[in-house]
């Protein structure tokens, strides 16, 4: 199994996140089945990118896709809390069920700005979901509607669509990245 220098330690291996996926989108399934309309399902790119897609293949009603690119890091492993839609969505979420879709929560910054931002469009619902939350590592309150992994304290992770300066989003797990590792 491919484990690059930069990761100290697995903490979730592929079988452990797809089944907790599975669960996320039974989840959902559940609360939408009987939409007339279907919720728009959107991926905040591009952390959330592996998440997603194995979400929506598991998810048995009929959905919509969308898509909108956040930046919050610059080249750090610490965020400067001011996040930054890149790209915006697609669709009008007017009156919609929308459900947003992260990595990762660490300050929630980024996903507190998103659904704040997306208040504004007043949807019919606003459910937040994440394949990790870090509780500790909030400056403000906020916890997703669904989380299907929570981790204590606060380890930098990549793998499974996360990355640190881009690198180890294509592991197929979920690692502590070395802080100590210097790239060379
Ligand atoms: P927040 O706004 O502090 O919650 O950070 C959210 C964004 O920062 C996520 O979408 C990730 O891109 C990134 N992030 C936060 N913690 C981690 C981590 O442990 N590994 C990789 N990216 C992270
Ligand atoms: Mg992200």
């Amino acid at each position: 199994m491919y484990k690059p220098e930069y990761i100290k330690e697995i903490l979730l291996d592929n079988k452990t996140i797809v089944e907790g996926i599975d669960k996320a989108a039974v989840w959902l399934t559940n609360k939408y089945k009987n939409n007339s309309n279907p919720p728009i399902i959107i991926c905040i790119l591009k952390g959330a990118l592996q998440f997603y897609s194995h979400l929506i293949e598991k998810i048995e009603c009929e959905i919509r896709l969308d898509f909108t690119t956040l930046s919050s890091y610059r080249n750090a492993l610490v965020t400067n809390g001011m996040p930054e839609i890149v790209t915006n969505l697609s669709m009008q979420v007017t009156g919609r069920d929308v459900v947003v879709v992260e990595d990762v929560s660490d300050t929630a910054n980024t996903l507190s700005m998103l659904l704040n931002n997306l208040k504004l469009q007043k949807p019919k619902s606003l459910v937040s979901m994440v394949l990790v939350d870090k509780p500790e590592c909030r400056k403000k309150p906020f916890k997703p509607d669904y989380a299907c992994f929570t981790l204590k304290g606060n380890p930098f992770v990549v793998g499974y669509g996360m990355d640190c300066n881009e690198k180890g989003r294509n592991l197929p797990y979920i690692a502590v990245f070395n802080p100590d590792w210097k790239d060379k």
